[in-house]
């Protein structure tokens, strides 16, 4: 047992997300430093941490563990060194704001990854990315709390990131550090604007979503869609062009959605449910696997008391 100050305990707590649906959590806190996470984490060890909740769908009827949030200044702080490149993190610090913070500094590295709502943790769990690369690019090292609260620190080398997976979901993490490239600032920043254009062209940014809800199937054997279009084996496919194909555009459970301008952003509209996220997910999951034979697999990671409602367990 750690002898420390117990975070404040908020009871029946809403749990913020993008979906802007869903329970809440029996048990809310947000530790102040260090120490009172260690103490979250002797009251729950199997508690867990709420990012920017941007790719998180929490089910009607909540949670019972502890919801843990690390936007605590303790876990916020940044630090940039221009010169050698250098860059430091806390997991609660805000991603978008760091990729300008970095960007305004002349370095090069992050800016391709605008418009991923997301703190640091939340994307490093993630491995969050998409056209224009991967949070792991230019990571160099994660630091984290193993679920007995022991510190752990893991060099870029001895994480197995790969697409959306980065494989430290069983840690906490609280800090990780970037190495990035010195550039000419005018220069990052217009590539930073080309990338936001990109996603604001194809993605409905200011609907309640959590993004994309489905992960992009990589190919095991050719593919030829009733439509003409013809995808190699090993190559990655947009669920969101086979959500399109498959005719889902617009399709809706209560107040849930399929975007229109993107097949692979699920949207909740006033009124919906979490429940009613879910059952469209399995809908449009069917109706794909109907159409091109795929099985499409959530990247939305879905919380629940209920294991029939997690569609499976997050990202392993
Ligand atoms: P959360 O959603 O809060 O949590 C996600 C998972 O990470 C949960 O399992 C949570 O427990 C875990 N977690 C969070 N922090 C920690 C921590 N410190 N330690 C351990 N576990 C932690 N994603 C992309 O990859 N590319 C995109 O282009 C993209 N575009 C998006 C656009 C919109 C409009 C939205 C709403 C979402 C988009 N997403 C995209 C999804 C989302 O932004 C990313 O998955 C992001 O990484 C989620 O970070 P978060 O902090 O919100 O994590
Ligand atoms: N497309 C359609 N219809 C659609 C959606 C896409 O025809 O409804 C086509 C596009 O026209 C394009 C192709 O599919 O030719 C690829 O589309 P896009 O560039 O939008 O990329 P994506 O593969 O669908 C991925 C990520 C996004 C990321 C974008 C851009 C996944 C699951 N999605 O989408 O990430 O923003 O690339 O980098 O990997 C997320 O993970 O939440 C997310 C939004």
């Amino acid at each position: 047992m750690t002898l420390a100050t117990a975070p404040t305990i908020l009871e029946n707590a809403p749990i913020p997300t993008w979906f802007r649906v869903g329970g809440r959590a029996d048990r809310f806190c947000a530790p102040q430093s260090l120490p009172e996470l260690h103490r979250g984490l002797d009251l729950d060890p199997a508690l867990r941490i709420l990012g920017d909740g941007a790719n998180l769908l929490v089910d009607d009827d909540g949670v019972p563990e502890l919801v843990v949030s690390l936007k605590a200044p303790a876990f916020q702080h940044v630090s940039i060194d221009p010169r050698s490149g250098i860059v430091s993190a806390g997991a609660g610090a805000d991603f978008p704001r760091l990729i300008h913070d970095t960007v305004r500094h002349g370095l090069q590295g992050l800016e391709g990854l605008i418009g991923i709502p997301a703190t640091i943790g939340g994307a490093a769990i993630m491995n969050a990315g998409g056209a224009f690369g991967s949070f792991s690019d230019h990571l160099l090292r994660v630091h984290a709390l193993d679920r007995a609260g022991r510190p752990v620190v893991r060099e870029r080398r001895d994480i197995p990131f790969a697409y959306r997976h980065s494989g430290l979901n069983d840690l906490i993490v609280t800090r990780v550090e970037f190495q990035l490239i010195p550039d000419d600032p005018a220069r990052l920043r217009d590539r930073l604007k080309e990338c936001m254009a990109y996603k604001a062209r194809s993605q409905p940014l200011a609907s309640d979503s959590a993004g994309c809800c489905f992960k992009n199937p990589t190919l095991h054997a050719p593919l030829r869609l009733p439509t003409g279009e013809a995808f190699d084996a090993g190559a990655r496919v947009s669920a969101g062009l086979l959500i399109d194909r498959a005719g889902c555009k617009g399709l809706a459970v209560g107040g849930a959605a399929v975007s229109d301008r993107h097949g692979n952003f699920l949207l909740a509209h006033p009124g919906a449910s979490a429940r009613d996220v879910i059952a469209l997910m399995r809908e449009v999951a069917r109706r794909v696997h109907g159409f091109a034979g795929i099985t499409l697999e959530p990247e939305v990671v879905v919380w629940s008391r209920y294991p029939e409602h997690t569609l499976r367990p997050a990202s392993p």
